[in-house]
């Protein structure tokens, strides 16, 4: 009976530490437990021929407006540098996707494909100096739930 209680209250005690962390999680420190939910950008996401091809779309498709270095111009917000990735930061990569997927370029939204989408995403991932990896983006944004954009390397 009493091993029971100490169990009990054990669990209890334990499961009001992970809320406590997780609320903690939320304000000051966003790396303890939600990078054990969420995989983050940092985690090498993409693969760097995805990249080489989302450059050149880049330059035909995005330049005119975002810069050749994706430094933004009178026509529309960097997509490079410490503004855009605070901006965006804890945020899903899915969101990333989508908001390009269906509002870029925005003289002609929603004319990008899914493979289009995720090759100009890799592209602006690398010059954010997010590192590559073996596995492709996937063009699924189902698959992009789970991966969080940090303007920092919890991991560095
Ligand atoms: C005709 C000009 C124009 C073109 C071309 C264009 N954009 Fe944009 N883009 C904008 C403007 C204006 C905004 C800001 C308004 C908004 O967020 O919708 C923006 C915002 C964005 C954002 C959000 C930036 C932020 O900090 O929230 C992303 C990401 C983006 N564009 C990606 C792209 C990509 C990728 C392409 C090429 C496929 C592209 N854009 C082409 C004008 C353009």
């Amino acid at each position: 009976m009493v091993r029971r209680f100490r169990l009990i209250s054990l669990l209890s005690v334990s499961s009001l530490a992970l809320f406590f962390l997780a609320s903690l999680g939320k304000s000051t420190e966003p790396f303890s437990v939600w990078d054990e939910i969420y995989k983050s950008a940092w985690a090498g996401i993409y693969t760097d021929g995805q990249a080489v091809r989302g450059e050149s779309f880049y330059r035909a498709r995005c330049a005119t407006c975002h810069g050749m270095s994706l430094e933004g111009s009178e026509d529309a917000p960097p997509l490079s540098g410490r503004d855009f990735v605070f901006d965006w930061n804890c945020a899903n990569i899915a969101d990333l996707f989508e908001k390009i997927q269906f509002t870029m370029p925005a003289n002609r939204p929603g004319g990008l494909n899914e493979q289009q989408v995720a090759e100009v995403l890799s592209y602006i991932l690398k010059v954010n100096r997010f590192p590559a990896g073996t596995n492709a983006l996937s063009q699924n944004v189902d698959d992009l739930r789970g991966l969080m954009f940090l303007a920092v390397n919890p991991h560095p």
